[in-house]
């Protein structure tokens, strides 16, 4: 997708999924280290930034990243009820992932019309996603809840859902995540290493992102 189409688009969520072969699960603890670590993500081709809202800085980080870089597209991560998306919404994010999924979280982000991948680990799960119009799932937490094997096993009977299975994922077992049918992408916190970020290593951050986007040749 060529960088005017983000911008002139209302994103799917697939399209979310589809920009990159990783989105990138970030925790930032400082407001000043927002701008300099999304132009080091945008430089190394990776430009779909889940900043979650784990920190009290989060909401403040993505307003500098949407006024700062408008080469990224800001992404709310940990969202967990609709006042959450509703802040973020007004922070800036274009899309919304939450490690779990509820029809009131649902509801909002469609009536705010934000792109949301669910968090979903059970048939249950996605079945409930599906049912409030969700069929581009974060498969969380991944590894841990049966990895590859599971998303052999789903892609049966839920053969129409793509996911980003997030959770345990790492370079060495992405590729092989990204080779199956029903995966889009993965998420990952390994790209924006806290020792990187407080060292203000942006080559290191911008280094680990090239080498996500290579993942997807390698699968
Ligand atoms: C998270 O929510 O922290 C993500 O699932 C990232 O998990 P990871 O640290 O295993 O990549």
């Amino acid at each position: 997708m060529a960088v005017n189409d983000l911008f002139q688009d209302r994103l799917s969520a697939l399209q979310v999924m589809q920009d990159a072969p990783v989105i990138p699960v970030i925790v930032l603890q400082k407001v000043e280290h927002a701008v300099p670590m999304a132009r080091a993500l945008v430089a190394g081709g990776i430009r779909m930034l889940e900043v979650t809202l784990r920190t009290p800085v989060a909401l403040a980080c993505m307003e500098a990243i949407a006024r700062e870089v408008p080469e990224a597209v800001i992404g709310a991560g940990t969202v967990r009820s609709a006042s959450d998306a509703q802040a973020s919404s007004l922070a800036g994010a274009r899309f919304a992932v939450s490690p779990g999924y509820t029809h009131a979280l649902g509801r909002a982000c469609h009536d705010l019309g934000l792109p949301l991948l669910p968090g979903v680990a059970t048939g249950s799960e996605i079945m409930a996603a599906q049912e409030g119009g969700y069929t581009a799932l974060k498969f969380f937490p991944a590894m841990q809840a049966g990895g590859i094997a599971m998303l052999k096993a789903w892609s049966g009977p839920f053969g129409d859902v793509k996911f980003c299975p997030t959770g345990g994922v790492t370079p060495q077992n992405a590729p092989e995540l990204l080779a199956l049918p029903n995966v889009a992408c993965v998420g990952g916190s390994w790209l924006v290493p806290a020792d990187a970020l407080a060292r203000g290593d942006w080559a290191r951050i911008e280094a680990l992102a090239r080498e996500a986007v290579a993942l997807r040749r390698a699968a």
